[in-house]
C-alpha cells in the first residue's frame, strides 16, 4: 500500500479510528523534513517496533528564536516524501501552519529546569515550541510510542519530561545519533556549511570523543572542558556556547563522574549553530 499523505487533524483521526479497529499498534516519528540519514533510523527503529508508522513533517516556526534560522530552513519535501515511502511509511502528516496554530491559538508547554541550561540559555523560548508542538503531535496522532534522535539530547529530555507529566499514554524512545564517515553528527543545517568549514566541523565530535575518554579516565572535568573548547576554537569554531558534563537523566551540572553522564556542546562555525553530545559513564 502507498503512503498516506495527511495535512488535517480530522484526516488523521479517521484514519488512526481504522488501524486501532484493526488492532494495529502506531508509531510516530516526529520531523522538520530535510531528511537525513538520522531521520531514517529513527523510522527504521519505529517500523520494528509499530505496525503503523506516522512521520510529521511541520517547520515550527514557534520554536525558532531567529527568524534568519527558520527563512533558511531547508525543505523538499517531495524528496523528503519519496524517501518515506521507499521505507514503507504508512502515513506522511504534514499540515501547514494554520492547521497547527489556529486563530486565537494561545496555549504553550513549559517544562521547568530541563529547559533553562544548556541550549535553552541560548535560544530562548525554543523548548517552549519544541515541548507545545510535540505534545499537539502525540495527541494528534495518539502513538503508543514516538522517536526521538539522542543527537538533540535536551530536546529527548524535555520530552521525556512532559510525556511524563501530562500523563500521555506514549512511550518515548531515544535512538543513537548517526554520523558521517567523519565523526560530523548528521544534521539539516550541515548542508549550509562551506567545504572549508564542512571539513572543520568534525573537530566538536572529535574534541567530544577525546574529553570523554579522559575523564573516563580521571581527567578533572573542567579541565577536560577548557581542553576541548580550545581544540574547536583553534580548528575554526568561531565561539562555543557551552561544552559540559551534565547528569544523564537530569541535566543537572555533574563536577565528578560518579554517575551516568552527558558531554554536549554547541557551537558556531562558518555562521552555522552546530551541536553534539556523548555519553560519558563512571568505570564501575
Ligand atoms: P528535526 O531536527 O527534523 O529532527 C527530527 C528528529 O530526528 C529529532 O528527534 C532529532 O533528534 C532526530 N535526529 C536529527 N539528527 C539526527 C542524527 N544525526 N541521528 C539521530 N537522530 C537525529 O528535532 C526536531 O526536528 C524538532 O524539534 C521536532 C522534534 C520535530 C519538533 O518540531
Amino acid at each position: 500500500m502507498s503512503m498516506l499523505i495527511v495535512r488535517s487533524v480530522a484526516e488523521i483521526r479517521a484514519q488512526i479510528g481504522h488501524w486501532r479497529a484493526a488492532g494495529d499498534n502506531i508509531a510516530v516519528v516526529p520531523t522538520m523534513g530535510a531528511l537525513h540519514e538520522g531521520h531514517l533510523s529513527l523510522v527504521r527503529a519505529a517500523k520494528g517496533r509499530a505496525k503503523r508508522v506516522i512521520v510529521t513533517l511541520f517547520v515550527n516556526p514557534s520554536q525558532f528564536n531567529n527568524a534568519e534560522d527558520l527563512a533558511r530552513y531547508p525543505r523538499d519535501e517531495a524528496a523528503d516524501s519519496a524517501r518515506l515511502e521507499a521505507e514503507h511509511v504508512d502515513m506522511l502528516f504534514a499540515p501547514d501552519i494554520a492547521e497547527m496554530y489556529p486563530e486565537g491559538f494561545a496555549t504553550k508547554v513549559s517544562v521547568s529546569r530541563l529547559s533553562e541550561g544548556l541550549c535553552g540559555a541560548y535560544r530562548p523560548g525554543h523548548f517552549e515550541g519544541v515541548a507545545t508542538v510535540v505534545t499537539k503531535l502525540l495527541l494528534q496522532t495518539q502513538a503508543d510510542s514516538a522517536f526521538f534522535g539522542e543527537k538533540d539530547y535536551q530536546q529527548l529530555s524535555v520530552i521525556r519530561r512532559l510525556a511524563r507529566d501530562l500523563d500521555i499514554p506514549v512511550e518515548i524512545v531515544g535512538v543513537p545519533t548517526v554520523r558521517e564517515a567523519d565523526g560530523l553528527a548528521m544534521s539539516s543545517r550541515n548542508v549550509r556549511l562551506s567545504e572549508t568549514a564542512r571539513k572543520q566541523a568534525p573537530a566538536m565530535a572529535e574534541a567530544l570523543r577525546a574529553a570523554g575518554v579522559a575523564i573516563e579516565a580521571g581527567r578533572p572535568v573542567s579541565s577536560a572542558a577548557d581542553a576541548a573548547k580550545t581544540t574547536l576554537l583553534t580548528a575554526g569554531y568561531s565561539e562555543v556556547e557551552y561544552l559540559e558534563l551534565r547528569d544523564a537523566e537530569t541535566l543537572e551540572p555533574v563536577s565528578k563522574l560518579d554517575r551516568p553522564a552527558r558531554l554536549l556542546a554547541a557551537g558556531w562555525l562558518d555562521g552555522v549553530r552546530l551541536i553534539d553530545n556523548i555519553a560519558v559513564l563512571p568505570a564501575h
